[in-house]
């Protein structure tokens, strides 16, 4: 296994998800647990991108706990239909908010956080877990980010069960 995630020097943000999906794919490929591997994904997605929080919520129950996450601390539980990742989980789709103070209902984690996007996991058809990166700039997020993310959760639901 690579010691740690190989990014060029000077990458744009499309050519950092090329370098970084194969060797997600490498990672989850050689790991069958599934809170190493979202621990895994988590760090190598928050240091390519230097977020301010990159981590996933779990569905349990009627409501998303947090999972391996890198950043600050953050609130534990979120309901159905809460704040993004509660949206995300109800929409079944990913959820790009350029400005936080603009989402109704937004939960705020942090006090430095000024845009997301969340992404769904699906297993047997169903949302199952999120992926939620938080920025500490406004509109950080874009088509480019819903796409990479998006693949990186297709790698990461092989590995669901
Ligand atoms: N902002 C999220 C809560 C999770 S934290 O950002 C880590 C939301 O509104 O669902």
């Amino acid at each position: 296994m690579a010691e740690s995630i190989f990014i060029p020097e000077g990458a744009d943000k499309a050519a950092r998800y090329e370098h970084l999906i194969p060797q997600i794919a490498s990672l989850v490929d050689t790991e069958r647990n599934v809170v190493a591997n979202l621990g895994n994904v988590a760090a190598a997605i928050h240091f390519t991108f230097d977020n301010l929080w990159t981590g996933f919520y779990l569905v349990e129950g009627d409501q998303l706990v947090l999972g391996p996450f890198q950043g600050p601390v953050a609130c534990t539980r979120i309901g159905f239909g809460k704040g993004v990742c509660g949206a995300c989980w109800q929409r079944g789709e990913t959820i790009v908010v350029p400005d936080v103070e603009l989402f109704p209902g937004h939960i705020a984690c942090s006090s430095l956080s000024r845009s997301e996007i969340v992404v769904p996991g699906f297993r047997d058809g169903r949302v199952a877990l999120v992926l939620d990166v938080d920025s500490a700039i406004v509109a950080a997020f874009d088509e480019v980010d819903a796409h990479g993310l998006e693949r990186i959760m297709r790698l990461v639901e092989t590995r669901l069960r």
